[in-house]
């Protein structure tokens, strides 16, 4: 449900370059104008840059891309149920995985935490993920699918595709390095981390976090030969219309994979996998192995042939991957 000031901005954003009187937008809320003139009012404390004139009323001034990320501009024109229909934004916060968590027992499922800075992101095995000021989308959805714990992992791979199959509807080609790195020219551009509060047989909710690099255009030298980002890979993103796009997508996946149903997301992760049909080092304990990347099976693990024409099962969080000549 959207509240005044959401609706208020859905229909300055649909008048943009034009006054509409504050007569008119009560006409269509069907609410009072003192509603109106007071829901304006806490819009341009928000940083909204909302002109006013008499006689002609309100007009949003500039380009909305340009201000802050807000909540009512990924909503507006949002087509999910309840993905992303509750969200809570920071200009900078510690880790959205981590506020994500402190609210997830009294949040709705789909409620999403964006950030346009995390001071302490996030990656996965301990590692931190960069994460400055409008460098890039820093954002955790809290889910609480009742399905069995085993199949929770899986959850990591549907939200790669998700990423993958967004990105490319923009027009911008990726790849995923197995399980779910999203690469572009061979470099990491975006990283999934999923973290669960389970009991042994139960889970109470699952936090899919998701960081990607827009700008961040100031790696360190070792980083960078790893990992990079859409710009720097000559690549320009509306961030509004990659979080709609996405949060519509990975509705449709999550509902899916809920009923067993993974053909969609399974398809993706073969077709834009940047490991199948090549060689690569398959790293176990330091030990690195040769293998032909075979296959991903329905349970999103990869099948690979090892030195011996031996085919091997490859299951995800046990082995890491490389390419012979770079990252992947
Ligand atoms: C990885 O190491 O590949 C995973 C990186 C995940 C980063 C995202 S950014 C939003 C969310 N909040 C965090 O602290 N981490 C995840």
């Amino acid at each position: 449900m959207k509240n005044t000031k959401e609706h208020i901005i859905d229909i300055l954003i649909e008048n943009k370059g034009r006054y509409i009187s504050g007569e008119d937008i009560s006409e269509k809320l069907g609410i009072s104008r003192a509603s109106i003139w007071k829901g304006i009012q806490a819009l341009k404390k928000e940083g909204y840059d909302i002109d006013s004139k008499s006689g002609a009323g309100y007009t949003l001034i500039g380009k909305i891309e340009e201000q802050a990320m807000s909540p009512y501009e990924i909503k507006h024109k949002l087509n999910t149920k309840y993905i992303a229909q509750n969200i809570h934004y920071f200009e900078s916060i510690d880790s959205t995985n981590i506020q994500a968590s402190k609210i997830s027992d009294k949040s709705s499922e789909g409620t999403v935490i964006i950030a346009d800075a995390q001071t302490d992101g996030k990656g996965r095995t301990g590692k931190k993920w960069l994460s400055k000021q409008n460098a890039g989308i820093y954002f955790s959805i809290i889910l609480k699918p009742d399905i069995p714990l085993f199949k929770a992992s899986f959850l990591t791979q549907v939200t790669g595709a998700v990423i993958a199959e967004t990105l490319g509807s923009l027009n911008i080609p990726c790849e995923i390095k197995w399980p779910n790195d999203i690469v572009i020219n061979h470099k990491k551009i975006a990283g999934i981390l999923t973290e669960m509060n389970a009991e042994i047989d139960r889970i109470n909710y699952i936090i899919v976090g998701i960081g990607i690099n827009i700008n961040a255009n100031k790696f360190d030298d070792e980083l960078s030969k790893t990992a990079s980002s859409i710009e720097n890979e000559g690549y320009i993103i509306d961030k509004i219309e990659f979080l709609r796009k996405f949060f519509e997508l990975f509705e449709t996946c999550y509902e899916n994979f809920k009923n067993d149903d993974n053909k969609q997301v399974l398809k993706t992760l073969r077709e834009k996998s940047a490991v199948l049909g090549k060689e690569i080092y398959v790293i176990k304990k330091g030990e690195k192995e040769i293998c032909f990347a075979e296959n991903i099976d329905d349970n999103g693990n990869l099948v690979v042939r090892n030195q011996f024409g031996l085919n091997e099962t490859i299951f995800t969080g046990e082995i890491s991957i490389r390419g012979l000549e770079s990252y992947i």
